[in-house]
């Protein structure tokens, strides 16, 4: 079965729905998405989005903290483009009916209360109370779900790119689309277009610990890996420094805006650490903070540390962190009378799917944008709140480039073969891939976390050597499932992180290695790989 459109979006967070929005005024477009609609770190988005808006706040400022952040590897002017289209960005979230939280005295939706993250000198970030990116989606999907030129396919999962060399498919080489599997019916089809989008969100999941959702695979960089395309700075994940400690709290953040706005961190004692790592205290930015929580557990035992806020207003709190307080007290913790137990987690890829300033990769055809993407604005250390920003700058930008060019591109080529299921067979043992999935998210966490080294490095790559053929086995053996697909893609995608860390041979950002602890200005560049065509894994390109 072969559906076609002139745009296909391959996840709906912020990123994949602003390209739909702005991609249907020019054609038809479909949104695919392996869960439910809002699924996806989108709607987990707890601080808010930062932007340029008061009076006595300056491009130059946001950038300047942008830049500091990212150590030396932020592309001026992809810095500059996003800082200065970011206000038009959020106020078209406004009017599509986004509603942040308010002053005291607001006269009207754009006069909003200002938060503040580790890392920015000025208040910049627009919120809505602790729950901002659900109530961006919220606006998203309702504007996507009305729209009469954009179709939804919920549970499908994208398994990879159509690429007209891989298929012998007539003209020159272009993207044409996406092969997908329906989770529910397993059944594959082939879903063809004349432009494709990356939308597929962050990596998170290769971590035993992480603030992310269970569809943060790093599908989309494995995707754009297996065709062919440039896969940059995967050595640089962030992680975020303040995850709720408790044996069932699945992956929940408490955000660093409870640090803005007065929450300290603490030893199990009670004592305050974090002045003894930075003047900037709690407020340094994340990749210091996370070391330092790192290094106090790692120091004297401990399981975790703990977010104070018992000397904050209590009727403050309750009224900015509904949504923390309330989450926290389900686990029987109150953060008015108890400081919260926190550790660090696997938050965001810094790197991925290397693109231009139109979100263009260099597979004609194929975008990506959001978190899928190195777009060059974060460098080796993404400041707080910059990337719903980026989400939604670049989704639009990507959907004006394709619109341009659509009246150029010729239609979809007739030749796309149906998926082709060689000898492959029905798994009946699941526990192949919990086995391999927990081992990759282990090895990944001891191995290439908050601290690395050379030997902690060399035995990742060891165990990934055996990992991945096994994987590469299983997947042509057995017909292809979510839980296989998402398997493989984590595999590559851990692999590209591992070559990556091998590669850069420094301590910058948010990559630390023991044994070369100071930046150098020899590495002052991006990492970039590509696949191996014979041995099909990544080599610097
Ligand atoms: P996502 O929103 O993650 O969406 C990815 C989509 O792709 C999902 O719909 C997923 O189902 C789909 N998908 C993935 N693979 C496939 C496939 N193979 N086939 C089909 N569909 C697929 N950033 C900020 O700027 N401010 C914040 O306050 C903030 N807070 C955060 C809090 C949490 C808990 C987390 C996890 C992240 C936070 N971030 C924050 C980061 C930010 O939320 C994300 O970077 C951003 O939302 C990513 O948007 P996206 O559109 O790229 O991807
Ligand atoms: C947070 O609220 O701490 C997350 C902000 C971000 O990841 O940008």
């Amino acid at each position: 079965m072969r559906r076609d459109f002139d745009f296909l979006v391959i996840g709906s967070g912020i990123a994949g729905l602003s390209f739909a929005l702005e991609a249907a005024k020019a054609g038809t477009v479909c949104v695919v998405t392996k869960d439910r609609l809002p699924e996806g770190s989108s709607q987990y988005a707890q601080g808010g989005v930062a932007t340029v808006w008061s009076p006595d706040d300056s491009f130059a400022s946001h950038a300047a903290d942008t830049e500091r952040a990212g150590a030396g590897l932020c592309h001026r002017e992809i810095v500059d483009l996003v800082i200065r289209e970011g206000p038009e960005r959020v106020r078209e979230m406004i009017a599509r009916g986004t509603r942040f939280s308010l002053r005291p005295d607001a006269e009207d939706a754009y006069d909003v209360d200002l938060g503040l993250e580790g890392g920015h000198s000025k208040r910049r970030i627009l919120h809505a109370l602790d729950a901002t990116g659900r109530e961006m989606m919220r606006a998203l999907v309702e504007a996507v779900t009305a729209h009469p030129k954009i179709r939804v396919l919920e549970r499908h999962i994208a398994v990879d790119l159509i690429a007209s060399s891989k298929f012998d498919l007539p003209g020159p080489e272009r993207c044409w689309g996406a092969y997908l599997l329906d989770v529910d019916s397993e059944r594959l089809t082939v879903c063809a277009a004349r432009s494709t989008l990356l939308a597929t969100g962050g990596a998170g999941k290769v971590y035993l610990y992480t603030s992310n959702p269970d569809v943060a695979s790093g599908d989309g960089v494995a995707m754009a890996f297996r065709a062919g395309v440039p896969i940059a700075n995967m050595e640089f994940i962030q992680f975020h420094p303040t995850c709720l400690y408790h044996p069932k709290a699945k992956s929940f953040l408490v955000s660093e805006t409870v640090r803005g706005e007065g929450g300290t961190l603490v030893r199990p004692d009670g004592s305050r650490f974090m002045p003894e790592y930075d003047e900037r205290a709690e407020l340094a930015p994340r990749d210091v903070v996370a070391r330092a929580i790192d290094q106090e557990m790692k120091l004297h035992g401990f399981d975790n540390v703990f977010l104070d806020v018992t000397h904050c207003d209590p009727v403050f709190l309750e009224k900015r962190f509904p949504t923390i307080l309330a989450r926290c007290r389900a686990f029987g913790i109150d953060p008015l009378e108890e400081p919260i137990p926190v550790v660090p987690a696997a938050h965001y890829t810094c790197g991925g799917v290397g693109t231009d300033e139109s979100g263009r990769t260099p597979l004609p055809g194929l975008y990506a944008a959001g978190e899928v993407a190195m777009t060059g604005l974060h460098g080796a250390n993404r400041l707080a709140s910059n990337s719903l920003l980026e989400g939604l700058v670049f989704g639009r930008r990507a959907a004006e480039d394709a619109a341009s060019r659509l009246a150029e591109v010729a239609p979809v080529p007739k030749g796309i073969p149906d998926w082709n299921p060689g000898r492959a067979r029905t798994s009946d043992e699941a526990v192949l891939i919990t086995q391999k999935w927990d081992e990759i998210r282990r090895l990944m966490w001891n191995y290439v976390g908050i601290v690395r080294s050379d030997r902690r490095l060399g035995r990742a790559r060891g165990r990934m050597d055996v990992i991945l053929e096994e994987i590469e086995r299983d997947y042509w053996d057995f017909l292809p499932t979510a839980d296989l697909i998402e398997l493989r893609n984590l595999a590559t995608v851990a692999d590209v992180i591992i070559a990556s860390a091998s590669h850069r041979r420094e301590s910058r950002g948010l990559h630390f290695n023991v044994d070369c602890p100071e930046p150098s200005d020899r590495w002052q560049r991006d990492t970039v790989l590509v696949r191996d065509p014979s041995t099909h894994r990544p080599v610097p390109a």
